[in-house]
């Protein structure tokens, strides 16, 4: 008995960061684009609630309870009474803190085999509701496609799209700590942030599926941080761009980067290029829209 659902990771066209709540959580407005690179999550029934992992920098995943996948599975055991006694395990594909919400994705993936595997018939509000719990990127990997978040980032509302969108991801050396990106950016802002907004003229290129009226629109809120912990994101922009990137950001809270180009022949190209330079670890080509969260395969209990 098993249960498999795979989950795409996602990239911020326009990450708007507010004002610092009382919480500890900035409001945003955060316009998600769902991208072809995934993670596969498969539950099974064990003696005990434990996570395995394989792939890419699995050495950097934890796998005790700071492992979201691990927080998602107890999470749907504690409200629909069920025993999570299960193994968990993780196919990385996803960069590992890397501003692409991969721990989110599994979380997202984690709710879904759960679901399946033991039968609780969960709605999708129901489900939407524990990701929201779970974190603020998590219901949009259930979702995927295109949304803005607002809120935390974790009320969405889907944003419609036509065609397709070409992108390569520069993969830095090691992660970086999203909690410490936000602090960077209040540190960086000095209280001075006005509630933000979503492009009109953005929305209008996903509708229209224009990656060049696209890339006029892209932005992070995020990346004067992500840049200040780590100059070095600085080279990696600059060579994609030189390489002809139609736009070049900081994916999230990074250390990824993500570089808008016009169709997969550009994609890699300018993904050979950013190699050549030496500025990222590894690159990857994915494409925009992805559906969100999909069970892909269950041999289930019910
Ligand atoms: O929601 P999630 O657990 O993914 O958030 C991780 C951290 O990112 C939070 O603890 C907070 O420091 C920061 N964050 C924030 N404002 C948001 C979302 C995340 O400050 N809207």
């Amino acid at each position: 008995m098993q249960a498999t659902a795979r989950v795409p990771a996602k990239v911020n066209v326009r990450l708007g960061v507010g004002p610092l709540r009382a919480d500890g959580f900035h409001e945003l407005v955060n316009v998600f684009l769902a991208v072809g690179l995934y993670d596969t999550v498969t539950v099974m029934p064990a003696d005990r609630l434990r996570v395995t992992c394989s792939g890419d920098s699995t050495d950097q995943v934890p796998l005790d309870a700071k492992n979201l996948a691990i927080r998602a599975a107890a999470l749907v055991a504690e409200r629909t009474g069920r025993c999570p006694s299960l193994r968990i395990h993780i196919e990385k594909n996803i960069p590992v803190a890397g501003g692409m919400a991969g721990g989110s994705a599994d979380a997202a993936g984690t709710l879904l085999a759960c679901d399946a595997l033991w039968g609780t018939g969960m709605s999708r509000a129901e489900l939407l509701s524990l990701c929201a719990e779970l974190g603020s990127d998590v219901p949009f990997a259930l979702i995927g496609g295109a949304a803005i978040g607002t809120g935390r980032g974790e009320r969405l509302r889907p944003v419609a799209t036509t065609g397709t969108f070409h992108w390569v991801f520069a993969i830095a050396d090691g992660g970086l700590s999203t909690p410490t990106v936000y602090q960077e950016h209040d540190r960086l802002a000095r209280g001075t942030v006005d509630p933000p907004s979503a492009p009109a003229e953005l929305l209008a290129a996903l509708r229209h599926g224009d990656a060049a009226a696209m890339a006029d629109h892209l932005g992070n809120d995020l990346q004067p941080a992500a840049l200040s912990l780590r100059s070095s994101l600085a080279d990696t922009l600059e060579a994609g761009t030189a390489a002809g990137a139609l736009a070049a950001l900081v994916s999230g809270s990074g250390p990824t980067t993500a570089f808008l180009v016009k169709d997969q022949e550009s994609a890699r190209h300018v993904a050979a290029a950013l190699q050549r330079s030496g500025t990222c670890r590894m690159t990857r080509i994915a494409s925009s829209p992805a559906p969100g969260a999909t069970l892909v395969g269950a041999d289930c209990l019910s």
